[in-house]
């Protein structure tokens, strides 16, 4: 990796442009994953270069895939239907999606595949997912403690099972729901709340039969085993977590005007815009239109005053990533901006909330800490600080974007994990306006 040890980012003049978002994350992984797992071949516009997919680039290769890029977000897998046994651990880096749906992927397998990741991927739970996929059959054995990385999977024949999620989590679904694929009988998970609907859309794009039905405030999906799929053509979307980095820097910097373009709005995704708006913030989307089977839209954000609000707890689910760029635009609102419900934000790529709440502290920001929370006050923000990272993109791309707008330099340590969602994310910003060196 190219970028340095320390990021600091100093108060910017107005930020103006308009800028693509990167590829989906989310998305690019399953694109992979599918790809690998279908019959034929199939081709990938818009793929995210970060070292996640890069990861699970590896990973569809080393299982048996013919991965190939032929340019910059245009890649081809030829899958044979199947999975086969690695001849290495298979390093996931720092990609909590990637290994959770590969170990679903797997199961339904005759394979053996020890999967492993990087620090903070090894502190990272792990059986919420093969919970799930050793009651279906697949057999799990942790190398070191368990719950955590590495772990050897072992597949096999599966079977069904019915499943009630307890968190709304698009990992732990979309695990099982790939595993579901090779068990016998009909697998269904009830999500009391939803979540993420990218692998149930995408299985239906690679052929697959998928049953959603809408039940209260969640739904039931229901995949019924044996199912084959076929190789088809993905074009990836623009990251909504990605695009809010340089929108809530638009919306924090005076005088700024931002545009992001092609950035997806699945519902499930893109409640982010919704908060903002709530809290006063000038965002217009424009150009709505279908592409790869998502809508997406050009995100315009304006500097505004914004003002803080009771995010609502129903929200939590469809912005779970936004909640460290969310704090970092409430820091600069009027009043306090409350959010809760949202403790699954500790077991991310770090503990989201210890880490934002230390960080905004850091930086002269009044904030409250709750098990399952926090409360940020807003007003000016001082800034003048160094900002501990845990390696994590998310954490690193929020402190640079609140010192844009703070009094003094905000400095992150380790900032090498941006690479990971946002390739080229200083340039990008730089481009815009802003100083970050
Ligand atoms: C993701 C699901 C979410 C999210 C992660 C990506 C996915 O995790 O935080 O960044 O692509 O399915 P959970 O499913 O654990 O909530």
């Amino acid at each position: 990796m190219s970028e340095s040890k320390t990021f600091i980012a100093s108060p910017s003049p107005s930020l103006k442009g308009a800028v693509k978002a990167p590829g989906d994350k989310s998305i690019s992984h399953r694109s992979l994953i599918f790809g690998a797992m279908a019959e034929g071949v199939t081709e990938i516009d818009g793929l995210l270069e970060g070292d996640d997919i890069l990861a699970t680039a590896r990973a569809m290769a080393s299982l048996g895939a013919k991965v190939e890029k032929f340019g910059q977000g245009h890649w081809k897998v030829t899958g044979k239907g199947r999975l086969q046994s690695p001849n290495d651990t298979i390093d996931c880096g720092n990609a909590g999606t990637g290994v959770r749906l590969l170990m679903g992927a797997v199961a339904g397998y005759p394979v053996n595949v020890t999967f492993d990741g990087d620090v903070s991927l090894r502190k990272r739970p792990m059986k919420r997912v093969t919970g799930p996929l050793a009651s279906m059959g697949a057999r799990f054995d942790w190398k070191l403690d368990e719950d955590r990385l590495p772990v050897e999977v072992k597949g096999g024949k599966l079977t069904a099972i019915d499943y009630v999620q307890s968190v709304a989590s698009a990992q732990i679904k979309s695990a099982i729901l790939l595993a579901a694929l090779n068990a016998s009988g009909t697998t269904r998970i009830t999500e009391p709340e939803k979540s993420r609907d990218h692998t149930e859309r995408m299985l239906v794009a690679f052929g697959a039969k998928v049953d959603v039905q809408e039940v209260g405030e969640g739904w039931v999906i229901a995949l019924e085993g044996g199912q084959s799929l076929r190789g088809t053509s993905v074009s990836v979307p623009g990251d909504p977590s990605s695009a809010a980095f340089p929108l809530a820097a638009a919306l924090i910097v005076p005088g700024s005007e931002v545009t992001v373009e092609g950035v997806m709005l699945n519902p499930l995704r893109a409640a982010l815009f919704d908060t903002w708006i709530d809290m006063g913030a000038d965002l217009t989307i424009t150009n709505r239109q279908m592409a790869g089977g998502e809508e997406v839209g050009d995100v315009t954000a304006r500097y505004s005053r914004l003002k803080g609000i009771v995010v609502p707890e129903m929200r939590a689910a469809a912005m779970i990533d936004e909640y460290p760029v969310l704090a970092a635009t409430a820091a600069f609102a009027e009043g306090q901006t409350v959010m809760r419900g949202i403790g699954e934000m500790r077991v991310k790529e770090s503990d989201r909330i210890a880490l934002m709440v230390a960080g905004l502290r850091a930086c002269g920001v009044e904030v409250e800490e709750e098990p399952e929370g926090f409360v940020v006050t807003g007003g000016p923000v001082k800034g003048g600080a160094t900002v501990d990272t845990a390696h994590d993109h998310r954490i690193a791309m929020s402190h640079l974007v609140l010192g844009l707008a703070a009094e003094h330099p905000v400095a992150v340590r380790d900032p090498e994990m941006i690479a990971t969602s946002f390739p080229g994310f200083v340039a990008l910003m730089n481009g815009l306006g802003a100083k970050i060196a």
